[in-house]
């Protein structure tokens, strides 16, 4: 009989369950058999274990977090960890494993296929939309809806107050939250890795300067700038120093963090993660290896792992032309 067994690993994201759910279904439907591994990597490292059948698996698609547990492994970079790793999975007579994360979980897989011949496939599972493959990832519409949501509170006190809040969005080195949350609450200012250059960021501060006080010569209202997390040097502490030196402008900052991570998946997350899910057993079946599962417009994909994690997957370019160009033209125009 196949035994497949299943993981999710790195930052855990809503929807994750969902997929956990499919894929045991799936198993159930085509007679394989299913086992999953706790806290990511280590449970392999650490041959911790549980049979997966459908009582399991009740209950659990509209929960964020992961019935499996997650975690980042570093000893999966070091060549021991994916020897050790792949010892388990020969010893549990693994066919095939499925691993449900981001682009560090997916090179564990291609580290791990050096030491095991078993078929790896990996499942898109990360609030930060960053890789190639697919036009979503599993959780990123419940992180922009988390975020849209709390910015949306935050714009009820900021006009109360006539405020400038800095709010910063979670992505690692992505800009995909940041622009989707900035253009879905009418951001004033977006900063991301599409429009600032981190290594230089004095044209956009002079830029923002100017936009704040045309805002607040022109109408009493709050000016919310949405930023990208690990672009501004300092972070936004560093940046509402530098608009009260530069030009006196008061600010509150909001650092959302981990809020965007967790929460009741968002229906586009369950449907995504059911579908992924269904397809990852459906691509063990048909003895592919080394690929992602993932969806470009309505249809589902398998690409290769590698250009999953290396591939650029950049903002639509479209949304960032139109709210530097057209949304906030208003703010650049009164400036000149
Ligand atoms: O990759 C998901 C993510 O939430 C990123 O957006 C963020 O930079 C990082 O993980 C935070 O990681 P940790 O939870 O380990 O602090």
């Amino acid at each position: 009989m196949t035994k497949i067994a299943l993981l999710t690993s790195g930052g855990d994201a809503p929807g994750m369950n969902a997929a956990i759910r499919a894929i045991v279904h799936s198993c159930q439907h085509h007679q394989y058999e299913c086992i999953g591994f706790f806290h990511g990597y280590n449970g392999l490292l650490n041959d911790e274990w549980q049979a997966l059948t459908h009582a399991d698996v009740g209950n659990i698609l509209q929960f964020g977090g992961t019935i499996l547990k997650s975690a980042r492994c570093p000893a999966m970079c070091d060549p021991k960890g994916p020897k050790q790793a792949a010892n388990t999975l020969r010893k549990h007579q693994i066919d095939a494993l499925i691993v449900i994360g981001g682009d560090g979980s997916f090179r564990g897989l291609e580290a791990l296929k050096a030491h095991w011949e078993g078929q790896v496939i990996g499942l898109p599972g990360t609030i930060d939309n960053d890789l190639a493959g697919s036009d979503n990832t599993i959780g990123f519409a419940t992180a922009v809806t988390t975020a849209t949501h709390a910015i949306d509170k935050i714009r009820d006190t900021a006009n109360a107050f006539e405020r400038v809040f800095i709010v910063e969005v979670m992505g690692r080195h992505s800009g995909h939250i940041a622009f989707n949350v900035g253009l879905a609450t009418g951001a004033e200012a977006i900063l991301s890795f599409e429009n600032c250059d981190p290594s230089d960021t004095a044209p956009q501060l002079a830029r923002l300067i100017s936009q704040i006080q045309v805002q607040q010569q022109h109408n009493h209202d709050s000016f919310v700038i949405v930023l990208a997390e690990n672009l501004w040097p300092g972070g936004p502490q560093a940046l509402k120093a530098q608009l009260a030196e530069q030009a006196g402008i008061d600010s509150a900052v909001c650092v959302l963090g981990h809020i965007q991570r967790g929460g009741s998946p968002a229906p586009e997350d369950r449907l995504l993660a059911t579908e992924l899910g269904l397809e990852a057993v459906n691509a063990v079946s048909r003895n592919q290896d080394r690929i992602m599962i993932g969806k470009q417009g309505s249809t589902l994909q398998a690409v290769p792992l590698n250009g999953a994690i290396n591939d650029a997957k950049p903002v639509n370019g479209r949304w960032v032309a139109a709210h530097e160009d057209v949304l906030t033209e208003y703010l650049i125009k009164h400036s000149e």
